[in-house]
Parts: structure tokens; sequence; C-alpha cells
């Protein structure tokens, strides 16, 4: 921290491009302030906004200001290997009651949830009405997202320490209401060919997740990843009998040449697809609707 300069950024509750954001100090929009810090070295120059900056930016309105700071910086692996013995075992769902204020609400899942931030935004737009649920296999990252919904006095967020390929069936089998999303959102790619095992992507998910999906309930998948993408893809499509892209349901949603949809329809971006975007990234998106 000692080389480094503090600024007051504006966090507004709209997505702003990077120099008008830096710009914006007196921007009315703003309700609270945060604290970026800045390199030494770029204070001569006009400051350069970083991803990281934008996350925050585009999860101001969660208003969790340490969420920039040490205090909210976890330290985790690149990645976990979901083959591990460790990790191959289901875990047992939770009581429900003790999660979720109303457990039969329609529930969403975020499958790799991250930072939690995606997740904890629709839950606070969405307060009464629909559960969210995390499933992410780094713990620490699930630690500190209960933290923070924990601050955020959340009562219909859970997140959980699980490999969702191996638990999902048997945590969704309890769940007293209807699933009305499935999320995946840029999962980790795991390049080489041998690895390809790895992808939590994987026949028995895909099944588990269309199986427990309610009439008219939604799977949205996206990567920044043409060749990750395109596994995901083709594993959703292949359960055409149960589900179709939304395109085909409303002609009002239009995909490019591809097939992929242009836009991200949750809402909100989430932190590895602002990232993406940030770096000059296409996002391969698809949205699927169960049979009603
Ligand atoms: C590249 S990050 C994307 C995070 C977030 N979805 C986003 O778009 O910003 C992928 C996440 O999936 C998690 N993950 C990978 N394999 C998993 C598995 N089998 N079960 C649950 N989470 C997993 C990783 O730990 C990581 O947090």
């Amino acid at each position: 921290m000692a080389n480094n300069t503090i600024l007051k950024l504006p966090l507004i509750s709209t997505f702003l491009t990077a120099k008008t954001a830096l710009k914006s100090s007196v921007i009315s929009l703003c309700h609270c302030t945060t604290t970026i810090s800045v390199p030494q070295q770029q204070k001569q120059r006009e400051p350069q906004i970083r991803s990281p900056q934008l996350v925050a930016l585009e999860y101001a309105d969660l208003s969790i200001p340490h969420i920039i700071s040490e205090e909210g910086a976890v330290r985790v692996r690149q990645h976990v290997n979901p083959l591990s013995t460790k990790l191959s075992v289901p875990v047992d769902p939770p009581n429900w009651n003790d999660v979720f204020e109303d457990p039969k609400l329609p529930l969403v899942v975020d499958i790799g949830s991250g930072s939690g931030r995606f997740l904890m935004w629709l839950a606070k737009r969405n307060p009464g009405s629909k559960n969210y649920m995390g499933l992410e296999i780094r713990e620490k990252l699930v630690t500190r997202a209960k933290t923070w919904a924990k601050e955020l006095a959340l009562s219909n967020i859970h997140f959980l320490f699980a490999n969702a390929s191996i638990s999902f069936k048997q945590l969704l089998s309890t769940y007293p209401g209807p699933l009305m999303l499935v999320s995946i959102s840029c999962p980790d790619p795991h390049f080489k060919k041998r690895h390809h095992k790895r992808r939590i992507v994987q026949k028995p998910l895909v099944e588990a997740i269309v199986d427990r999906l309610m009439p008219g309930g939604q799977v949205f998948i996206q990567s920044d990843v043409l060749e990750v993408a395109i596994d995901m893809r083709q594993y959703f499509d292949e359960e055409s009998q149960k589900l179709i892209h939304v395109d085909k349901i409303d002609s009002n949603i239009l995909c490019d040449d591809a097939g992929w949809l242009p836009r991200n329809p949750m809402g909100i971006r989430t932190e590895r697809e602002i990232h993406a975007e940030y770096e000059g990234a296409k996002i391969y998106r698809r949205m699927y609707q169960k049979n009603s």
C-alpha cells in the first residue's frame, strides 16, 4: 500500500466506461464511495482503470466496500482437481429451513459461483420471490461469499462448498421448491485433452439438471472460450426433446449466425465475463428452456 495513491471513486449503479467512471467524481448518480488503490507510477498519467475496478463498479449496488481491499482478497489456487478423491463424494443437502427464509421459493443455482457476487446481486434484487444457491469447489471462495451474504443480510441466498459434477443431483433431490434456473458461466476450460474429463459440463450433470428443472425452467451457459462453449452447447443441444433454445420460443430473441446470444440476459455480467470483455473477448452464450 505504501507506494499507492488512494482515489475516492464514486460507486454507481449503472455500468460506466472506464474513462467516464474515473472522471465522474461529481456524478449525481453516486450514492456511496469506495477506495481504489492506484499504483504510484500511474499518478503522473491519467489513471487507467483495470478490470477489477470495472467489476467493483458493476457490482457497486452490493455496497461491500472492502470487496476490493486487502480484507476482501483471497488467495486461491488456480485450479482445483475435481477428480481428486476428496472431491468425489457427494455432499449432503443442507437443512433447507436453516439456509433459506422460505425454502419453497423457486431456486436459481449458479454452478461454479466463484466470488458469489453475481448471485448476491440477483438475490438482493429479488427478495421474497426466489432463492439462490452457489456451488463452488474452492472452499475459501465459499467462506468469503458466506461472509458477504451475511453482511448483506440476505435471507434468500446460500453458498455451498461442493463439486457440482458430483453433488448437484443429490443436493437438489431434497429442495422443497421448484428449480427455475441453472447458470454455468465461464467454467474452467481445462484445455489439455487429457483434462477434458475435469470440465464441469458432462453428460450426468446435464441429465440431472434437465430432470430436476421445473417445466418452463431455464439453463444459461456461457464462456469466453469458444471450444468450451461449443462443448457445453453440444451437451445441452442433445437434450432437444426436453430443452428448446429461447430464440425458438420468443421471436424477439435473436442469435447471431452461429446461434450465440449476443447479450447476457441475466441483468448483470459475471466477473469473468467483465474481465474477458474488457480484454476484448467475445462471450458465447446459450439459454435453453424446458418444455412446459
Ligand atoms: C473461471 S471461474 C468463473 C466464475 C464465475 N462463474 C464467473 O463467470 O465469473 C470458474 C469457477 O468454477 C469453479 N469450479 C470449477 N469446477 C467446479 C466444480 N466441479 N464444481 C463447482 N465449482 C467448480 C472454480 O473454482 C471457479 O470458481
